[in-house]
């Protein structure tokens, strides 16, 4: 039976939530990237129940959450000055950072691999649930693996109820997308997945840092495991418009009708479009990140069949994760000169 605890002034109706993350249970929480589906970090068998939850593939490790630094010790090996800076600028908030492990964490965690991912969440509702549960907690995103991610407590309920034991609605997360992975473990610091903390905020702080040149080139095999599979898609084919290709886009939609497909459009603000279903989805990567994958669920549960997306025309910032996000949901298939070019971009 899955219980849904509803956030309330008073944050000790997360108790009975905590208790049972402790004591081997799973809960889903709210955090200000994406929901998360959490479990004791410390006990092999209540992690390895959330990749039964999740149908996730045995070999892509998962996050560690912490609520304080001094949770870090039984956690990984030794902090470097960068990564201190790191955690000192940027902690808490949506960056995770690749140590080496410890001997305490399970490697069900890490997949196998002796380096681990923390990140302290900065939502107040994570926060206190870590911290009154007492335990490291490992946490994916709280979708059914391949799914969009989950940023809405309605999100969770529809993908695992009946599969966990208590979901926390917390409302809708801030940020939309997933944390910034950054790997410390080597000599120049490398970004595995594009997040909420962007490469210039990065740069600011450590000098160098490289994006992992597989997130620019798939035919590499990526460091991070969990970037080698098909995420974020929705059940409808969908297929990203260049800002300057909406006449494309126009054409494209005609056709759909013609051959009688229900259609969608993820909108930069309020353009008029025939189309079976519209989401604006703000003119600002910013708001549009927030939006994206509430969009794409809203647009299955809609019904739509093919769904074309507008790329949001700013740069840098959110917009690599964004674009990292929208190419790996549409398999990399985008609007241009005609249906469909294969673009690799970051
Ligand atoms: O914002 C987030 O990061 C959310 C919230 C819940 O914190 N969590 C999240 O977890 O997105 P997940 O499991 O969906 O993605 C974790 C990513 C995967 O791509 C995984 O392969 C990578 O982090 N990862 C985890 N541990 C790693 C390690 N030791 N080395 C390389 N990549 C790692
Ligand atoms: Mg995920």
């Amino acid at each position: 039976m899955t219980k849904v605890i509803q956030i309330e002034k008073d944050l000790s109706v997360l108790d009975e939530a905590a208790e049972k993350l402790a004591s081997g249970g799973l809960v889903a929480f709210p955090t200000e990237t994406v929901y998360g589906l959490g479990a004791n970090a410390l006990s092999a068998p209540a992690v390895a129940n959330i990749f039964v939850a999740k149908g996730r593939p045995q070999d892509n490790p998962l996050i560690v959450h912490i609520s304080n630094t001094d949770m870090l010790s039984q956690i990984v090996k030794s902090v470097s000055p960068a990564a201190q800076k790191l955690m000192d600028t940027f902690w808490p908030g949506p960056l995770t950072i690749i140590f080496e492990k410890s001997d305490t964490i399970p490697m069900t965690v890490t997949a196998g691999l002796s380096t681990v991912a923390v990140r302290m969440p900065s939502h107040p509702v994570a926060q206190y649930l870590i911290e009154k549960s007492g335990v490291p907690v490992a946490a994916p995103s709280a979708n059914l693996s391949g799914s969009p991610s989950t940023t809405r407590a309605s999100h969770v309920i529809a993908d695992l109820t009946g599969r966990v034991d208590y979901i926390i609605d917390g409302g809708a997360c801030q940020v939309g997308l997933e944390s910034t992975v950054l790997d410390m473990t080597g000599d120049v610091p490398q970004i595995l997945r594009p997040g909420g903390v962007s490469l210039e905020e990065l740069q600011a702080v450590l000098g160098e840092v490289a994006y992992e040149p597989a997130l620019k080139d798939s035919r590499q095999v990526p460091k991070s495991p969990g970037m080698k599979y098909r995420h974020y898609a929705p059940k409808a084919e969908l297929y990203l418009v260049e800002p300057q290709y909406t006449d494309e886009l126009v054409k494209q939609l005609a056709v759909c009708r013609n051959q009688g497909k229900k259609t969608g459009v993820l909108c930069c603000g309020d353009t008029q479009y025939e189309a079976d279903f519209k989401i604006d989805c703000g003119r600002d990567a910013q708001a549009y990140a927030q939006a994206l994958f509430d969009a794409l669920r809203q647009m299955d549960d809609l019904g739509a069949e093919v769904i074309f997306a507008e790329i949001p025309c700013d740069e840098g910032g959110i917009v690599p994760a964004l674009m990292n996000r929208m190419l790996k949901a549409s398999g990399g298939q985008v609007l241009a000169e005609g249906i469909t070019t294969k673009i690799e971009r970051l």
